[in-house]
């Protein structure tokens, strides 16, 4: 029932100076890091990462967003992690997303604005959708030595 998720602080989250912010929204759910880093990734990975939406109509601004300036990359483990970090993260579209997640509370654009300027909607994160996505993009941006298996109060408080 534990799992580990994939979670990116996109571009306009590491430049809005939101990283301390976004990341303590998990910590303070109980959720553990187990792995961390900060990288600027070029646009082969992107089309990695991102393998699915490649050839959307959106993927082109996407692939500009996300390699305009460094990420902060991390893997959050805890239990139904996948769904929780969603959850805390709240839905794609910001203008829909509700008070309370990470893109109700720090953004606000529709599609509708996004397509018309012809720019990726930035909603500050990136969390893998489901468990077959979060087993590849772990494996994609961090190896075996950089998750760490650690004891943390919460294992005792909250698991
Ligand atoms: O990130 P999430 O899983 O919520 O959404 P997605 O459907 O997997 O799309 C990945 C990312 O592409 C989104 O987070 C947006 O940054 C971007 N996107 C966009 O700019 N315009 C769309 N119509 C759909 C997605
Ligand atoms: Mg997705």
């Amino acid at each position: 029932m534990i799992e580990a998720t994939l979670v990116l602080v996109k571009p306009d989250g590491v430049q809005r100076g939101l990283i301390g912010e976004i990341i303590s929204r998990f910590e303070k759910r109980g959720l553990k890091v187990a792995a961390l880093k900060m990288v600027r990734i070029d646009k082969d990975f992107s089309k990695e990462h991102y393998a699915d939406h490649v050839g959307k109509d959106f993927y082109h601004g996407l692939e500009e967003f996300i390699t305009s300036a460094p990420v902060v990359a991390m893997v959050i483990e805890g239990v139904n992690a996948i769904e929780n970090v969603r959850k805390i993260v709240g839905t794609t579209e910001p203008k829909a997303a509700p008070l309370g997640t990470i893109r109700g509370d720090f953004a606000h654009v529709s599609y509708e604005y996004a397509d018309k300027k012809k720019m990726s909607i930035r909603n500050l994160v990136h969390a893998s959708g489901n468990k077959k996505d979060a087993d590849r993009e772990i494996g994609l941006w961090f190896s075996m030595e950089d998750l760490h298996s650690y004891e943390g109060a919460n294992d005792k408080h909250v698991f």
